[in-house]
């Protein structure tokens, strides 16, 4: 629960106060923490920025008062006159963490940076054998004539999860010596950090600082992985949770946040380590480039390379030995490779840190120049990822989420375990029909997965584990908020609802819905508000959110409110009063229409009265529009409460026509066509390009390929979407012939 600071008063805090303080702290913590987690291991934001914002305020206020507190206490005791009865009381230690941590944040931002002279490149995925198949027949048949096995080989090494760096090394003509010059992390491919100082902490015998330069070597860059040792990210983290000072979550996390440090003294405390695996620049050459690459001068296959390496005393992978065999492995069959995979696999957790798959590379350095790049990855070599996690735990209990259409979701509220690192408490149930093909109980052992980004879920239940007296799990049949009797919407349709339009479950995720980023984009409006403003009866609907003025004075009365936070509020609900159509629709929160349907119809209708009036036919004439959802989407607009509520609204802001990007030039190709794009591209990111498509062609990016699909745009390691869409006859651009297209038509 949220304290009142104001009641605090420094000068006279009791013994209760500091408990109360303390307690909250602690809550804080944790909650700050799991935020924390799930946004930098999972990019996942729990909560807005405004609600994190709030906590860690509080967190920091609360810190403060027990910082002047221990303050006090020491007054009391320097004090000659004695009988200050502070001077008996203990200081409150420890209470410092979210301070320490904004402190270290501000460090973190001054790294200068290195533009890489060769770019340091990604690798495209095999996810299964047929892929692998793929990888090596299309080298065969780009190397003409040459088979695996007998004309080229491959090298199989593991993936490890750290964070890739490049070391640059240069000839000192006085000692012969090749001498540690700069280092940069991987940054974008292109730009990094200049990490020079605090990877030159790790030790000589993984990282020397000089070797003898081999004849003719004047520059060199060795790259690889730097990263840290389960055990010994153990040992951090308990050390750390001693000094009370941030807990990492992966061996990962715990390297990337021990070398990019500008206070290298502390890089230099953390056990970190590396592997080096490849290589860059070589006497300033691209040693990628057959034509101009010096590496061949000093390695001609990717074993020479590790040879090199690791002759100069370089740590490398190939001398870490489990169950008596090298983490690295050369093969001349797929069935090779694929045996080593899965022994890797197997014995994973053998190995001193930690890795996420496997890397095949081509291994001669002639046959890496015939093959070349695709893009941002090189034609030779592939990641084989492995699996996604897996956990058991233990269903605590099973909770009811209520969304703002009134869908009940069920929740499995588990034992936290840990998950590659990450710390995982909840899983989705998806719905009550999964709960019945799962049978879940509470007290259930389970088996659940984590997927990269995606929210874990329960994959079976544990029959054998089972207790005693276990009880099968019941349906709910009433709203667990507001009580109201649950149905179907549809029959056949999986989910239950609460079909209470008002109830507050479902009035709160709808107004939280209204002032998110992709609707109404209101700063300063957090769940916490919500809630409190919808408790006053200030905000009763949406609409309302325009109408909070006539409430400002009692609002800046408000506990943590304020007179600052209540202006910057208004300045951006009214910043919020001119909105494009896309937004617009997209806050009406119509069944099934996310932001792409949302922004298809502002393009399609260009204003809200057209969209209005849309038939059946027109709805299903736009790519990525089914019948089903063109049916909900005229059910709401041929329904009383929601034209009214969009009357309402109209009284307060104001749509603007939807723009299809200034001038576009009507003439060109792509001009009111839908427009897939798949692969990695080269020179942005796939949604920079669709919004590219969008803005200056006036085209119509789509997530999928189908018979309506026009064009296609593929990059590197495009997969099925290409073969999809040449099968379809869609014509199939480059990710050149795409710029091209653009630089003429805009
Ligand atoms: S080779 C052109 N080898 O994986 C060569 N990369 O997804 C590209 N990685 O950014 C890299 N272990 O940081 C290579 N044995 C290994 C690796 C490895 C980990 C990382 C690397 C890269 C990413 C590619």
């Amino acid at each position: 629960m949220k304290l009142d600071i104001a009641k605090f008063d420094v000068k006279s805090l009791d013994e209760n106060n500091i408990k109360e303080i303390k307690v909250r702290l602690d809550e804080l913590y944790i909650l700050l923490e799991k935020y924390d987690n799930a946004y930098y291991q999972n990019d996942d934001s729990m909560i807005s920025d405004a609600e994190y914002d709030e906590l860690k305020n509080e967190g920091l206020a609360l810190e403060k008062i027990l910082k002047d507190y221990n303050a006090s206490i020491n007054v009391g005791q320097v004090d000659l006159f004695g009988g200050d009865s502070s001077s008996s009381a203990e200081k409150v230690l420890g209470y410092d963490k979210i301070g320490k941590k904004v402190g270290a944040k501000v460090v973190k931002a001054g790294f200068s940076k290195i533009t890489l002279p060769v770019s340091m490149l990604s690798l495209g995925n095999i996810y299964n054998e047929e892929d692998l198949r793929d990888f090596v027949s299309r080298i065969e048949k780009d190397l003409i004539g040459k088979k695996f096995g007998k004309d080229f080989q491959v090298i199989a090494e593991p993936k490890i999860d750290g964070l890739g760096f490049s070391a640059r090394y240069k000839l000192d003509e006085k000692s012969g010596m090749m001498v540690y010059d700069w280092a940069s992390t991987r940054g974008d491919g292109q730009v990094g950090e200049d990490i020079t100082l605090n990877l030159k902490t790790i030790s000589d015998d993984i990282l020397p600082k000089k070797f003898k330069a081999p004849e003719g070597m004047t520059s060199v860059e060795l790259r690889g992985e730097v990263y840290i040792d389960t055990k010994d990210f153990e040992e951090l983290n308990a050390r750390q949770e001693e000094k009370g000072e941030k807990v990492f979550s992966t061996p990962r996390n715990a390297a990337a946040g021990s070398l990019r440090q500008l206070d290298v003294s502390v890089t230099a405390k953390r056990p970190l380590k590396l592997f080096v695996y490849t290589y860059g620049e070589v006497n300033g050459k691209n040693s990628f480039d057959g034509g101009d690459s010096e590496a061949v001068n000093y390695w001609s296959s990717q074993d020479e390379f590790l040879e090199f390496a690791k002759a100069n005393g370089f740590a490398v992978c190939s001398d870490v030995i489990i169950e008596g065999r090298s983490l690295t492995f050369d093969s001349s069959s797929v069935s090779e490779l694929l045996e080593f995979y899965e022994f890797i696999l197997e014995n994973r957790y053998k190995i001193p840190f930690d890795i996420d798959g496997m890397v095949y590379k081509v291994a001669d350095l002639e046959s890496q120049f015939k093959l070349g790049f695709v893009a941002r990855a090189p034609r030779w070599a592939m990641a084989h990822k492995f699996p996604a996690e897996k956990a058991m735990t233990k269903v605590e209990e099973i909770t009811l989420q209520v969304g703002r259409t009134g869908v009940i979701t069920p929740v499995a509220e588990l034992d936290p375990v840990n998950m590659g690192g990450v710390i995982v408490s909840r899983a989705t149930l998806h719905n009550f029909d999964e709960i019945d093909r799962l049978d879940v109980r509470v007290g259930d052992v389970v088996l659940i997965e984590r997927a990269g980004d995606v929210i874990p879920k329960v994959l079976e239940v544990k029959l054998d584990k089972r207790e005693e007296g276990s009880e099968k799990f019941v349906r709910p049949e009433v709203c667990p908020v507001c009580g109201t009797k649950l149905a179907r919407k549809k029959d056949g349709e999986v989910a239950l609802r609460c079909t209470n339009l008002n109830c507050p479950a479902q009035i709160l995720a709808k107004l939280k819905y209204f002032v998110s980023k992709a609707a109404f984009n209101i700063d300063g409006l957090s769940i916490k508000q919500l809630e409190s403003f919808y408790k006053k009866a200030w905000l009763k609907s949406c609409v309302d959110v325009f109408r909070l003025g006539q409430y400002r004075d009692d609002m800046i009365k408000l506990d943590g409110f304020g007179l600052k936070s209540v202006e910057k509020l208004f300045a951006s609900i009214d910043a919020s009063r001119k909105i494009s159509l896309d937004r617009f629709i997209y806050a009406l929160a119509i069944p099934q229409v996310g932001a792409a349907t949302s922004r298809l119809l502002a393009e399609k209708f260009e204003t809200l009265d057209a969209l209005k009036e849309a038939s059946f036919n027109e709805l299903v004439s736009i790519e990525g529009i089914g019948d089903l959802m063109a049916e909900d989407i005229i059910a709401y607009f041929h329904n009383e409460d929601s034209l009214s509520q969009i009357n309402e609204l109209l009284s307060e802001v104001e749509v603007m026509i939807q723009e299809r990007g200034a001038d576009v030039n009507a003439e060109n190709p792509m001009f009111d066509k839908s427009v897939v794009f798949t692969g990695t591209l080269q020179k942005m990111g796939r949604k920079e390009a669709q919004e590219k498509a969008r803005e200056l062609l006036g085209a119509k990016p789509q997530g999928s390929v189908s018979a309506k699909t026009d064009f296609l745009v593929y990059g590197a390691s495009a997969g099925s979407k290409l073969k999809k869409a040449q099968d379809l006859g869609v014509i199939t651009l480059t990710e050149d012939e795409f710029f091209e297209m653009v630089e003429k038509y805009s």
